[in-house]
């Protein structure tokens, strides 16, 4: 089968192409017929060496953490799955693998795919649904009727957050560059701000909030003022680095790594399928231009959720 795959860490260009062996699933595992996988940030720190401390991998390694395919082979001991079934996933971040023609998962990692989008742009969903929900509600421990702040709103993960907050029955301000500004509205966020201006506070943005969320990657000197945008006793949830907490004022925080759980993911697609989570899906590209996707990443040049195709 064909395969994206690096045999050492570095730049976009230890990208390869290449036939590589079609794997057989174990007991446990199931078989799954690559329909697409997705490009997330991470992706770009596992090609480049960034995590090989956190996160061994064993090389050649096939990046491609989410997947959206359908069921070839069943492992021994799989239960309530059927070849032919169309099936997401969020791949384990140290043997991932998305970026070919079949790829091993785990059978408890895996979940229906949603009914109501394409397969292939329901590989946009897995990572970043599931780091949406853990913020959200594992992290924030989001209640209904809370103000919220999340901050990088308009990308692929701040874009799930403020829908399944406001699915949730919160208050959402939602902050990004105003290119966002529609989409974010249309997710039913109650005030739309572009980049916060740290400096001016929270009252600028009807602020302190119940719950701080972070998707944007500043300095530690930038997360230590988003302190400042939590309420006393509230709380913060990143993705993008610690915001530090404030005991005084009871303000609590907690940093995301995302975990994958087959469950949640199908709590998920539930809520794609019932109307309440949309897809964005800026970009769909062929697996053979993954080299270029990583390039295009690294420069600030993808246009947002990019979606990778398989052969
Ligand atoms: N630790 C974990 O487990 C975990 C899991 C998932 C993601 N993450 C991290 O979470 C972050 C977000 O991931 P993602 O996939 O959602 O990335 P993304 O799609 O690139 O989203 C980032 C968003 O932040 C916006 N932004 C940039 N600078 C901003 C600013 N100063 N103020 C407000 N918004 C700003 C970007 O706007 P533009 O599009 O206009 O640039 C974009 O919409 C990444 O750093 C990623 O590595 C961590």
């Amino acid at each position: 089968m064909k395969a994206m795959r690096f045999h050492e860490f570095g730049s976009s260009e230890v990208l390869r192409y290449e036939d590589v062996e079609r794997p057989v699933p174990g007991a446990g595992q199931v078989l799954v017929r690559v329909a697409a996988t997705s490009f997330n940030p991470v992706d770009d720190h596992i090609r480049a060496g960034a995590l090989a401390q956190m996160l061994p991998i064993t090389l050649p390694y096939v990046p491609g953490i989410d997947l959206a395919g359908t069921v070839a082979e069943l492992g021994a001991g799989v239960t309530g799955l059927a070849v032919g079934d169309r099936v997401v996933a969020m791949l384990p971040l140290d043997s991932a693998g998305g970026a070919a023609e079949y790829v091993l998962v785990p059978a408890e990692s895996l979940a229906a795919a949603p009914q109501t989008t394409e397969l292939v742009d329901a590989a946009a969903l897995p990572l970043t649904g599931l780091a949406a929900w853990q913020v959200a509600f594992e992290l924030a421990e989001l209640k209904p009727g809370q103000t919220v702040l999340v901050n990088g709103a308009g990308g692929a993960v701040g874009s799930l957050v403020v829908q399944l907050a406001v699915d949730a029955g919160a208050h959402v301000t939602a902050v990004d560059a105003p290119q966002h500004a529609d989409r974010l509205r249309g997710y039913g966020a109650e005030r739309v701000v572009g980049p916060l201006d740290l400096a001016a506070g929270p009252a600028a943005v009807g602020g302190p909030f119940q719950v701080v969320v972070n998707h944007v990657r500043v300095s530690p000197e930038e997360l230590a003022q988003l302190t400042n945008y939590i309420a006393d006793g509230g709380v913060a949830a990143s993705s993008a680095g610690p915001i530090p907490e404030d005991p005084a004022r009871g303000v609590r925080s907690a940093s995301l790594w995302v975990r994958s759980d087959g469950a949640q993911l199908a709590e998920l697609v539930a809520k794609v399928d019932a109307g309440k989570l949309q897809i964005h899906v800026a970009a769909r590209r062929p697996v053979a231009e993954l080299a270029a996707v990583h390039a295009d990443a690294g420069a600030g040049r993808l246009p947002g959720k990019t979606v990778v195709l398989a052969p």
